[in-house]
């Protein structure tokens, strides 16, 4: 049996690209009885980017109700708050001790900033909290913890797991093998969920479409992706955003039923109003269950309380092993 180990951090609306991306598939993967999976929410990792308390309640709650609504089953996934397991935070700080500072200057989103800040002239550490800076040791923590074989990520997450890698490896070198050295999970298919405006869907580019906003907005989005100035009548680009984003929601006889279409001249504006159509009798049933955890959090505290009870039983027992290691048991 190999462990599955995965953090979404509530930083945002849960988007379409978001759900394809990452949230179905790791669905699918918890139903494979040769996998045991533990999925939270990352709260801790969120706090870099947000910006108060009520963004935090917000934007917790959208994601945990989201995974809840897509499916997830708390009785076959280990499901929990990143924060309710404070053996995480005890690892993070042991870890820090054998990370050089080196690996963390070369981290993407750290390096992000500052080459930023250096183009605008500014103090090469502007706004770098240490949050942001230590941001992949305390990933590495959420995963050693629970000794992770596989971490399902998208690309942009490939570096975090090297680096988490590299800091297993230290601590094994220096106390003896006790972290399993994670493997990222990427499916490269996966990544390429295409946004309105023809790139990837995602939050920095402000071209997503919230998975559980209401009818309306989801109509007001799909009206907004970008098209090209072909008349109806006219025959469209099969490779255009509508037709990608159409066949998320359908079988492959409709798919091909609407390609059809397209190339026999169908105008943008019927285009996408088919395609609201398909993606609103895709999305109904899970917003009515998403509308059903949001009015009841209490449940979903109850649930999340339970997993963090299971993930704990891990999360210590592992700890424990890392105690040991380095002479503080
Ligand atoms: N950094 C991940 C992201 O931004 C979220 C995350 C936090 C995570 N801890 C993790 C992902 C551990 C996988 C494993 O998407």
């Amino acid at each position: 049996m190999k462990r599955v180990l995965t953090g979404i951090k509530p930083t945002g609306y849960a988007h379409i690209g978001n759900y394809f991306g990452a949230i179905k598939p790791a669905i699918e993967l918890s139903k494979h009885d040769d996998y045991e999976c533990f999925y939270f929410i990352a709260d801790y990792h969120a706090l870099t980017t947000l910006n108060s308390k009520a963004e935090m309640k917000e934007y917790f709650y959208n994601i945990a109700c989201t995974w809840l609504a897509c499916g997830l089953d708390p009785k076959k996934v280990v499901f929990y708050r990143q924060s309710d397991i404070k053996e995480d935070f005890e690892l993070n700080w042991i870890l820090c001790n054998v990370t050089p500072k080196g690996l963390m200057n070369r981290a993407h989103a750290y390096k992000a900033c500052v080459e930023k800040n250096e183009a605008n002239g500014l103090d090469r550490d502007d706004k770098v909290n240490m949050g942001l800076y230590n941001y992949p040791i305390l990933m590495s923590a959420d995963i050693m913890l629970f000794d992770a074989d596989y971490v399902p990520v998208g690309l942009d997450q490939k570096q975090h797991i090297e680096i988490a890698r590299d800091i297993a490896h230290n601590f094994n070198i220096k106390y003896g093998e006790t972290l399993k050295e994670p493997m990222e999970y990427i499916d490269e298919n996966n990544n390429t969920l295409v946004g309105l405006d023809g790139r990837k869907m995602s939050k920095s580019y402000n071209n997503t479409i919230r998975l559980f906003g209401d009818e309306n907005e989801l109509k007001k989005a799909i009206f907004r992706v970008v098209t090209d100035s072909r008349l109806p009548g006219e025959p469209k680009d099969v490779d255009c955003t509508v037709n990608k984003l159409y066949k998320l929601f359908v079988s492959e006889s409709e798919a091909k039923e609407f390609e059809e279409d397209l190339l026999k001249g169908l105008g943008w504006g019927d285009a996408k109003k088919r395609l609201f159509e398909v993606a609103n009798r895709y999305l109904s049933p899970m917003r009515e269950k998403f509308n059903y955890y949001m009015a009841h959090k209490k449940e979903v505290d109850a649930i999340l309380d339970a997993g963090a009870e299971k993930a704990r039983i891990v999360a210590r027992k592992v700890l424990r092993r890392v105690r040991k290691a380095i002479g503080a048991e």
